[in-house]
């Protein structure tokens, strides 16, 4: 695996593939890379010629200083990840190479109603750090296929409405969320947290399972009084927000037609740690 930290770096490695007409799949991501990661670098490899992962921690996207602050980084792990994954090229850059001009000023995207609702509502300005830092790698990078996961289904939300309004000629592909055996899903966050707040954390899974399960025998109300008093039994983690949604507009929904699938959302805080999971219901 080739590692590039500089913008020009990247174009000359890949000038080569272009030039042979491969196909590119691009995985972008923020590091401290978990087998949900991994999962969708080979989903690339196995869709593409050749496959361009990114590790940037965007400062764009987070709401304070100190969860940027706190974010886990780990490249020498990350790289060997990498290798063993199979992946051809690692774009690495610092934030100088991504923002050459400062990052200011530049986060003009309207996503309308998909920025606002869910995430948008306790995240302010996030999903326009996420659309400004996704436009740059895209521009940078010129894949055919880009792989998300929908673990941050808003996000894939953002993202298709970008590569829409900036008319992207790339394809973006979701991909399913991956999970710890007890079912919390796969986070990088998940490292953050101790050993009673990470056990306590499974509760959120179980709850999202325990409306889909019962989707159709009570009442969406009920189910979401249910699943916010599993989630917060103990009193040890605190629910942001639990909804379910229409999974185009991600508008939320208080009754559910029964031939219709549906997402189901939810934030919560384990200790100052933020965590979010969703499931088709
Ligand atoms: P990051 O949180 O590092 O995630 C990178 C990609 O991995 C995202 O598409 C995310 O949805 C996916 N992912 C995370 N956990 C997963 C899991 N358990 N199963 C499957 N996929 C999973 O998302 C970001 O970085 C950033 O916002 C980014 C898009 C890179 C822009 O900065």
């Amino acid at each position: 695996m080739i590692i590039a930290k500089t913008v020009t770096d990247l174009y000359q490695n890949l000038k080569h593939i272009r030039a042979q007409k491969l196909k590119i799949g691009f995985v972008p991501t923020m590091g401290a890379l978990h087998q949900g990661h991994i999962s969708l670098v080979k989903r690339a490899k196995a869709e593409n010629d050749r496959v361009v992962v990114s590790i940037f921690v965007n400062p764009t996207q987070f709401n304070n200083p100190e969860d940027l602050q706190k974010y886990p980084r780990m490249p020498e792990k990350d790289f060997e990840m990498l290798q063993n994954a199979d992946a051809d090229l690692l774009f690495f850059p610092t934030e100088k190479e991504i923002y050459p001009e400062g990052s200011s000023g530049k986060n003009g995207f309207d996503f309308g109603n998909l920025e606002k609702v869910l995430e948008g509502k306790f995240r302010p300005g996030h999903f326009k750090g996420v659309g400004q830092v996704v436009a740059r790698l895209f521009e940078i990078v010129g894949a055919d296929r880009a792989y998300f996961g929908e673990k941050d289904f808003q996000q894939l939300a953002i993202i298709r409405e970008l590569v829409r309004m900036k008319k992207y000629q790339v394809e973006i592909i979701g991909c399913p969320t991956l999970r710890e055996p007890d079912g919390l899903a796969m986070s990088s966050r998940n490292l953050l947290l101790t050993r009673e707040m990470r056990e306590e954390a499974t509760k959120i899974s179980k709850a999202l399972f325990h409306i889909r399960d019962n989707r159709n025998s009570k009442s969406l109300s009920d189910l979401i009084s249910e699943a916010t008093a599993m989630i917060e039994s103990t009193g040890k983690l605190r629910v942001e927000y639990l909804e379910v949604a229409d999974e185009q507009t991600l508008e939320p929904v208080n009754d559910l037609i029964k031939s219709k699938n549906y997402r189901c959302l939810a934030a919560a805080f384990a200790g100052n740690i933020r965590l979010i999971d969703n499931v088709q219901i």
